[in-house]
């Protein structure tokens, strides 16, 4: 588990607040694997909701579990439900890119659910209300300190929010941990139009991770 310091910096009358993140301690890896293992057998046995009846394979999550970053998707399609991993797919390709682009490793990613909806459809409430103690379970056991959430469905129920268009590139900090609101790198395949606008949220998101500097607009 890691644990962050905050220094706080005023710039006068300007009006944002400015956030520089120190990472001061880590502690007990093996514990969050294994954590993580417990969680992932339970939900290989979940029949919590309708969802559960035409999975080939729960997606859990993967990457590096001791990440500071994590992003977090809608559900699995075709691609995922077959192999069992998120964003292996059209979306996880895109994805792949901007991150290599813009230099992004170490992370972790999973989605708002854990099984597949049918034709791909957007999952309904009662699903993500079953499912989301899961994702929650997670994220606490990996205890990011960014959230990078990808797209309408990931936006709604993490930050309770709508439309991403809005939001793209912009950063929120909820209790302990930063929200940054992208784009579903899926938008770009649906609507061309959309690529430079992820193109640079993914830019933007590199600058933070680097530099560890977050700025929020005081609203
Ligand atoms: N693949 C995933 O794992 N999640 C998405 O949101 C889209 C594709
Ligand atoms: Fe369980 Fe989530 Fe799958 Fe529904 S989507 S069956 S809640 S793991």
């Amino acid at each position: 588990m890691k644990v962050y310091g905050l220094q706080m910096v005023s710039w006068g009358a300007i009006p944002v607040k400015v956030i520089l993140i120190n990472e001061i301690k880590i502690l007990d890896e093996s514990e969050v694997k294994r954590k993580l293992e417990e969680l992932k057998s339970q939900i290989e046995q979940c029949k919590k909701c309708p969802l559960h009846k035409e999975r080939t394979n729960i997606v859990f999550g993967r990457g590096d579990e001791h990440a500071q970053v994590m992003f977090i998707g809608e559900a699995p399609g075709a691609e995922e439900d077959k192999t069992g991993e998120p964003f292996v797919g059209r979306a996880g390709k895109i994805l792949e890119l901007f991150l290599k682009q813009n230099d992004i490793t170490g992370y972790y990613i999973s989605n708002i659910v854990k099984c597949r909806p049918p034709k791909n459809r957007v999952p309904y409430g009662n699903e993500v209300k079953a499912c989301l103690t899961y994702l929650n379970k997670q994220i606490e056991i990996i205890n990011p300190k960014f959230i990078v959430i990808l797209g309408n469905t990931a936006l709604k129920y993490m930050l309770n929010r709508w439309n991403i268009s809005l939001w793209n590139g912009k950063v929120e900090r909820k209790g302990e941990r930063f929200y940054f609101m992208l784009l579903h790198p899926a938008s770009a395949v649906h609507d061309p139009r959309n690529y430079p606008n992820l193109k640079e949220g993914f830019a933007t998101l590199a600058k933070l991770l680097k530099e560890k500097k977050v700025i929020i607009m005081r609203s």
